[in-house]
């Protein structure tokens, strides 16, 4: 007679539970690193350069010192005397702390004032006198790799020209057989823009080294706390276990968050000269600059193809333009991230990916923005290009699709790139998607509206990404092996402590992890506690990004709450006196094979550990799971907007999106749906207003809110979430894939594929994003395409 108990109910997998998280953060009650003051605490402030390339010709600070309130000047030469004015990246190329030589981009960190309160840092940031020599400025990769143009890192003796690095993966032969025997061959050339995650919380710090335990307390505000204890005890040669990074409530991350930037750096140097608490709090333009930016690629790619449509190999080059700095967050082996993921979703014979990097009078970049390390400007070239093949061949763009793409039965499938899928069901989400937009009825429509000079257009993109690095065999960060791990601690009375070496940012892992212990051990949701961000309480982990956390984080609290399970029914045994072979699980409950009704309950069992173990058993139930995942989760989305276009103003309007997002078991439903609909969100910002870019001078336009635009609710169009189609993920213990940049990821070329479609017959092929009305208008006005590359000075 079974006794499980109802999963929903309790809180566990299925269950649309409430965010407990939000409790306290719409109650004002959130506790955020600025909320955070110490006894005795200064702040800091950082001096950056107005220009983008200069030779510093001499910094003098004795204004500032002379100001009351000035504990402390730091700039590039008192750095250096303690080997600290340069710091490695995450991509092994090396970053100014503090310029010493040269800045290399407008915003850069020059110097640092820690003062009592940040006014008087401020305003001492502005006695600093600097003297600067301009020097000419690089803002793209054509310009980098061009004659004569000044070398960016005349730092580094190796480096000799502006080129970072020049990469290949795929089989180029086999592509270029590919090529001969194609029918059609098909060609896109576009630029992803440069953007920023732009979290409404900036970075900052605040470093509390104490001389009499030796120990540094950290807060600050990043994704990945392990991480950043390994680098400061790597960078500035402190011991490991004297440092404990807590990371506080975070306002947002989307990837702003994982890289080590020049301020965490300069407030702990600052709190151990001072030995006093040290606070840094970027301001919005400070972040806006010099900050973790993503994208600014240029991509040209061409696809052959028979005349029936079937696509027989792919050729992709990519233009990376990182910045002065090479500090991209990314696996080590993979120079541009995993790009080489573009058309994993389609069954290719032949790929090839050369890949390029350089150098430019810009802020650092390759931040992996609501992405998977690049993943977001492979699918959306991708899906790019799907349409202009689809286009050349005259083909209706679903059909294209649905005949290229991998099929239900050819699971497990090897990309021509090297990755492995393991599932999915493609052509489903696909018709479940164009069922949802009227797909046949929409097409006569716009047939019938064209003859009117309407001009309607359906954007498709179809898209599988990697989710969940590592494995540890493929995947690493300077050489530390991404996996994760989560610690399980039952108490007596049945209540629980969860944590994992993960860190939310807004995903609501407080929520979803309860929900994972309470599927696997029948413990209500509501009884266990989630904690993350404390490097002296949670175990390793690699932090959160990449949507890495449910297929990792969230796998290690299932294995650990499978140990617990184990360990509970020796106890169980224990209770009803028979052998552990003779004992049965149900939800929550364990019972004597033989006699259902006899049975103990999870939390009998919690009580038994701490009062009535058998001989010879250690007690207590807590445990510790790593997990190291046999391969990345493959999620799959079908996203297909309709718009409509003005030809006389270039505005163009969302009619409808669908959505359909199959990302295996899905944890919280309601999490998820949030989730997609925060990356539809920033996927139509990108689309339609969003982009950083950088005049003849270096100069970035889009330092604050009224340049670079946030889309709000009045703007956001509606969107309609189908989660009908569900394939589990085969090696994740509860079946999930991750889920949370999907929709960032898939959604843009949805936008641009539809307002492409709107204007197809005019001969335009390509208009770059964001599809501002002035570059829609010139498209349709002169029937060419809009490039949205940076301006490059001509008068000199
Ligand atoms: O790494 P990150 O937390 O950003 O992304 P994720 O692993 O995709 O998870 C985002 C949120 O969605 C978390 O709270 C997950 O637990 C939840 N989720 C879910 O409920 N079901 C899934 N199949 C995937 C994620």
């Amino acid at each position: 007679m079974s006794q499980a108990l109802d999963e929903i109910k309790i809180g566990g997998l299925g269950a649309s539970r409430k965010r407990v998280e939000d409790n306290r953060f719409i109650r004002g009650k959130g506790n955020y690193t600025d909320d955070i003051t110490l006894p005795g605490m200064l702040h800091m402030e950082i001096l950056r350069s107005p220009l983008a390339h200069a030779r510093i010709k001499s910094i003098d600070a004795s204004r500032a010192w002379d100001i009351p309130g000035v504990h402390l000047v730091l700039t590039g030469e008192m750095m250096a005397t303690r080997n600290l004015a340069w710091m490695p990246t995450l991509s092994y190329d090396t970053q100014a702390v503090l310029a010493t030589d040269k800045v290399r981009f407008q915003g850069q960190e020059v110097a640092c004032v820690i003062a009592d309160d940040p006014y008087i840092a401020k305003d001492a940031c502005e006695a600093i006198d600097v003297e600067y020599e301009p020097l000419p400025v690089i803002v793209n990769p054509e310009q980098a790799v061009a004659e004569g143009a000044p070398v960016i890192r005349d730092d580094k003796d190796s480096q000799r020209d502006n080129v970072i690095y020049d990469w290949e993966v795929g089989d180029r032969a086999g592509t270029d057989r590919a090529f001969e025997q194609a029918d059609v061959i098909s060609k896109l050339k576009l630029h992803y823009p440069r953007s920023h995650p732009s979290p409404i919380e900036c970075c900052g710090s605040i470093a509390d080294f104490n001389r009499a335990t030796s120990k540094l307390t950290v807060y600050m505000t990043t994704q990945a706390p392990h991480i950043i204890r390994a680098a400061v005890a790597l960078v500035a040669e402190l011991p490991e276990h004297m440092i404990r990074i807590i990371s506080p409530d975070i306002g947002g991350g989307f990837g702003n968050k994982v890289p080590v930037y020049p301020g965490y750096v300069c407030s702990i140097l600052a709190s151990i000269l001072l030995e006093r608490p040290v606070k840094w709090i970027e301001d919005k333009s400070g972040n806006l600059i010099s900050t973790g930016f993503a994208r600014d690629v240029y991509l040209d790619g061409e696809m052959a193809l028979r005349r029936d449509g079937k696509i027989l190999g792919v050729r992709i080059h990519t233009d990376a333009d990182h910045g002065a700095f090479f500090s991209d967050a990314q696996p080590s082996k993979f120079k541009i991230g995993l790009m080489h993921s573009a058309f994993a979703a389609y069954d290719i014979p032949a790929a090839h990916l050369t890949a390029r990097g350089t150098y430019s009078n810009k802020a650092p970049g390759g931040v992996a923005y609501r992405c998977s390390f690049r993943v977001t400007e492979a699918m959306f070239f991708q899906e790019r290009m799907i349409q202009a093949a689809a286009d050349d061949l005259g083909m209706d763009q679903a059909a294209f699709r649905r005949m290229n793409f991998v099929r239900d039965e050819d699971f497990p499938h090897r990309t021509p790139f090297g990755f492995l899928l393991d599932s999915g069901q493609y052509a489903k989400c696909l018709d479940v998607g164009l069922k949802a937009i009227g797909y046949e009825e929409f097409r006569q429509e716009q047939a019938e509206a064209r003859k009117r000079g309407r001009l309607l257009g359906l954007g498709i993109s179809t898209m599988t990404e990697p989710l969940g690095a590592g494995n540890s065999r493929e995947y690493d960060i300077l050489g530390i092996k991404m996996f994760d791990s989560a610690e399980l601690k039952v108490h007596m009375t049945g209540k629980a402590i969860v944590r994992t070496g993960a860190r939310t940012q807004g995903q609501g892992h407080e929520t979803t992890w309860a929900q994972i212990v309470s599927h696997e051990l029948g413990i209500p949701a509501d009884d266990v506690v989630v904690e993350e961000g404390d490097t002296d309480t949670a175990p390793f982990g690699m932090g959160t990004y990449a949507s890495r956390s449910t297929p990792v984080a969230g796998a290690a609290v299932a294995m650990v709450s499978r140990k617990i399970r184990a360990k509970a029914r020796k106890l169980a045994a224990h209770l009803l006196e028979v052998s552990e072979e003779d004992v049965e699980w149900e939800l929550g409950r364990f019972y004597v094979r033989s006699a259902p009704d006899r049975g103990v309950t999870i939390q009998e069992c919690a009580m038994a550990a701490y009062s009535n173990m058998p001989d010879g058993m250690e007690p207590g139930l807590e445990n510790t799971a790593f997990y190291d995942p046999p391969n990345l989760t493959w999620p799959f989305a079908c996203y297909i907007v309709t718009v409509e276009v003005d030809p006389e103003t270039g505005v163009w309007d969302v009619l409808k999106m669908v959505a359909v997002d199959d990302c295996g078991v899905r944890i919280n439903p309601m999490i998820v749906e949030g989730q997609i609909m925060g990356g539809l969100t920033e996927a139509y910002a990108m689309a339609n207003m969003q982009f950083i870019t950088f005049d003849a001078d270096g100069n970035c336009v889009g330092s604050n809110y009224m340049d670079y635009l946030l889309p709000s609710a009045w703007e956001t169009p509606g969107f309609e979430l189908h989660s009908e189609v569900v394939t589990p993920c085969p090696h994740h213990p509860i079946g999930a894939k991750g889920i949370g940049e999907c929709a960032a990821v898939g959604g843009p070329a949805a936008f641009v594929n539809a307002v492409m479609d709107a204007l197809s017959g005019t001969g335009v092929r390509n208009i770059d994003m964001p599809l501002l009305p002035d570059r829609v208008w010139e498209a349709v006005t002169y029937r060419r395409d809009v490039s949205g590359a940076p301006p490059v000075r001509t008068d000199d």
